[in-house]
């Protein structure tokens, strides 16, 4: 079966074709970092905009590249939740369209939950024998644990309180002034940090929320760096506002590299200690998992696909994890995910709509 994908959820236009859940015959994603990159973020206007103008070139690159034509695509998918509503009207708007025109059935795919096909992508590996598993994604919209059971059924079981962990990566890159997204380039400075370094940077906060929960917090640590960085704000008593000592600008190459590796540090064993628990949490509940499932852009991540391998190691069970380019957000991972979804009827199809959240 051919399932074309379509993502635009956030800040990447993409559509991909992809065959029986697994075969990629073409993945084409446009990047719009770089003119959200002045903002430090994505700006949602600006996102829904790009989408518009730039997804039916890229949906015929995708058409070209797998050398097939819309006549042979037997499904469509769309990513119609969780995101930016705006960008995933676009996105929604043009499956419904294409569905229609050609008569091909469609299916609304949970962006989140697609980060946890993108393993098994380009592999021929058993997805019901990796189930039940422990899912963890965790991306610059979202950081959640899952219980996942075979036919792809979700249980959510932890997950952020407050920023995602890409979003601190991207909110600390830019105390630091190295640009936006935030992730690679703090992935690339703590692996290059000599033990001097690290040395030379404060530690800081691991979240725990509480001797079981499985939730985590980011934004002590986001606070944290801002402080390492700038030193504790006195306020102007004239406007209010925050004075800061020092200036990202002050630091050495040294510092810099010390605070992306604590920070790094800081953000991986929070992960690190909350799948731990998860696993006895599940455990403790007579579910056996088979497997570790990890997507999402921060599955990139050098220290965090080490932790999920040591992680998987000590419990004999395997990690999965994507390659690079099915990490971030990719349409291949949303037709994997439509193609083990059931299609839906006529009326549901033209009610088909965008949410911003996960579930109703
Ligand atoms: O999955 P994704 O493309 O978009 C969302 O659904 O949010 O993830 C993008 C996020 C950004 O916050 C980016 O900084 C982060 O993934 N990221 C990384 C790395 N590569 C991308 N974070 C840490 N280390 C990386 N190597
Ligand atoms: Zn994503």
């Amino acid at each position: 079966m051919l399932v074309l994908g379509i993502e635009s959820s956030c800040d990447e236009t993409a559509v991909a074709v992809v065959e029986d859940g697994v075969r990629v015959h073409a993945s084409v994603v446009a990047s719009q970092v770089d003119s959200h990159a002045a903002y430090g973020g994505v700006v949602p206007e600006i996102a829904s905009r790009l989408h518009a103008e730039r997804l039916q070139l890229v949906l015929e690159r995708a058409l070209s590249d797998s050398s097939i034509t819309l006549n042979d695509i037997d499904r469509i998918a769309v990513s119609n939740r969780p995101g930016l509503v705006g960008a995933l009207l676009v996105g929604v708007a043009a499956a419904k369209a294409l569905a229609w025109s050609t008569d091909t059935p469609l299916v609304g795919v949970n962006h989140v939950h697609a980060h946890l096909a993108a393993p098994f992508l380009e592999t021929s590996l058993s997805i019901d024998a990796h189930m039940p598993a422990i899912g963890l994604v965790a991306s610059g919209g979202h950081t959640s644990l899952y219980v996942v059971r075979t036919g792809w059924k979700f249980e959510r079981i932890g997950g952020t309180i407050d920023d995602a962990v890409g979003e601190a990566y991207d909110k600390a890159a830019s105390v630091l002034e190295l640009g936006y997204p935030g992730g690679p380039v703090i992935d690339k400075l703590a692996q290059a940090a000599s033990a001097d370094d690290r040395n030379g940077s404060p530690a800081f906060p691991i979240s725990n929320l509480g001797p079981s929960s499985l939730d985590l917090s980011f934004s002590g640590l986001k606070t944290a760096v801002l402080y390492a960085v700038k030193g504790v704000p006195t306020r102007d008593t004239m406007t209010g506002k925050p004075v800061y000592e020092r200036a990202a600008s002050d630091l050495t190459m040294n510092q810099v590299r010390g605070i992306c590796s604590a920070f790094q540090h800081a953000a991986v064993e929070a992960i690190e200690r909350k799948l731990i628990r998860a696993y006895e949490h599940i455990t403790a509940a007579g579910i056996q998992p088979c497997s570790l499932l990890i997507g999402g852009g921060v599955a990139a991540n050098s220290a965090l696909r080490e932790a999920a391998h040591r992680f998987a190691l000590k419990r004999q069970i395997p990690a999965c994890i994507p390659e690079f380019a099915y990490c971030i957000d990719n349409a291949a991972m949303i037709a994997a995910m439509g193609y083990y979804t059931d299609p839906l009827d006529q009326s549901a199809m033209v009610e088909l709509d965008a949410h911003a959240r996960s579930h109703a």
